[in-house]
């Protein structure tokens, strides 16, 4: 993010004395990212945020890899992967690769025994349903259906959900998280033609202050595996900081569609970048004006990108079924199109309600066992009446 935020109480001067009330000093972190050359955020504890008391054992959480050189147009069941009460334990692994990993999760339950904190991947959370709040040391971000909660690397998080039916799909990048350079201008800011502006996006607040002390478990996830470490001091113990390293949000609904006489290619929909992956969102807008226009999308050959879609909500013009939460992957190496009679059916057409998530990675990703399990196994076939 390289919007400059701050909440809470800082000093006038960077690395300066700071007093807390009783006389003592602050505890200053700076959280910084590439060494010490990119974004950062400086953050004032009430005690020192290096007070390990114990660790217990590692263990792994690596992906199982079932398919590891894919050239098969797959459909995957998301909403058949099971609830499980713990946040961490409900993560399925499903499509991943060296930048990025995909994964779904129905949560039951708060976090509360734990928090979590990844140490290798940014991780974007998309609410398909369910509600509640992200509470970190920066503040606190609340989340509703549609929204994709952005946490960078090393932020140590807790969800707290208000609700029990929660499906979310979890984006772990490798590298940070951008918005497409073309929509940026040279000081930061997004340009008028962005799909998506400052104002849509959302920072944290209602910062909280835990001074206490005790046994604090952080689950901390490095190279797929989890370190459980426990400290003597909450880990939100910050009474302020500022910076452009920080958890953020914005939401589906809020992204503008940007619509033309004729059909429009997939990075009008983008969203975010990162290194070998785009996001894009696809939402409810006006269909393509011109008179013999053609709204079904043609048939096309990611040359070089396996083009993932998350089914969120409405109609699916292109496909023949199409179940919320569902996943289609259409790798590098084949064509897909729009399913028979799709194309004449689309003609006329004046507006699509659909809702959806796209993953285009530019490396092939690997199909995880897990994501085996709920495969729709004669999707490959359905374009064949
Ligand atoms: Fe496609």
């Amino acid at each position: 993010m390289p919007y400059y935020f701050t909440l809470g109480k800082i000093p006038h001067k960077r690395h300066t004395q700071f007093r807390k009330p009783d006389g003592g000093l602050y505890s200053e972190q700076l959280v910084s990212t590439e060494g010490f050359s990119d974004t950062y955020s400086i953050t004032y504890h009430v005690h020192a945020p290096t007070l390990v008391k114990s660790l217990d054992e590692p263990y792994s959480v690596a992906p199982k890899i079932a398919v590891a050189n894919n050239t098969q147009n797959r459909s995957l069941q998301g909403f058949s992967v099971k609830p499980a009460d713990d946040y961490l334990q409900s993560r399925v692994q499903v499509l991943v690769n060296n930048d990025v990993y995909l994964s779904l999760a129905a949560p039951r339950k708060s976090m509360t025994g734990y928090f979590y904190r990844n140490a290798s991947a940014d991780e974007l959370i998309f609410i398909h349903e369910g509600k509640g709040v992200l509470h970190t040391m920066y503040g606190e971000i609340p989340f509703v259906y549609g929204d994709h909660v952005v946490i960078p690397r090393g932020v140590t998080y807790q969800l707290e959900f208000e609700t029990e039916n929660n499906r979310l799909f979890i984006v772990e990048s490798f590298t940070p998280f951008r918005f497409p350079k073309r929509y940026v201008n040279n000081f930061g800011q997004l340009l008028e033609n962005s799909p998506l502006c400052e104002r849509d996006i959302r920072v944290p607040g209602n910062l909280v202050t835990h001074d206490e002390k005790g046994d604090f478990k952080v689950l901390i996830k490095k190279n797929d595996m989890i370190f459980p470490y426990h400290f003597a001091t909450h880990p939100f113990d910050v009474a302020g900081w500022d910076g452009c390293h920080y958890p953020w949000a914005f939401s589906i609904h809020d992204f503008e569609p940007i619509t033309g006489r004729v059909h429009q290619p997939p990075p009008v929909h983008q969203t975010l970048e990162a290194n070998n992956f785009v996001m894009c969102a696809f939402v409810p807008r006006l269909y393509d004006y011109h008179p013999d226009a053609i709204p079904a999308p043609y048939n096309h050959s990611n040359v070089d990108s396996d083009e993932v879609l998350y089914y969120v909500d409405g109609e699916f013009m292109s496909r023949k079924h199409v179940d919320r939460g569902q996943i289609t992957l259409h790798p590098i190496g084949l064509v897909h199109g729009p399913h028979p009679g799709a194309v004449e059916k689309s003609i006329g057409l004046k507006e699509t309600r659909e809702l959806a998530v796209m993953v285009d990675t530019f490396k092939p990703l690997k199909i995880t066992k897990q994501a085996l399990e709920i495969e729709e196994k004669d999707y490959y076939k359905s374009w064949v009446e």
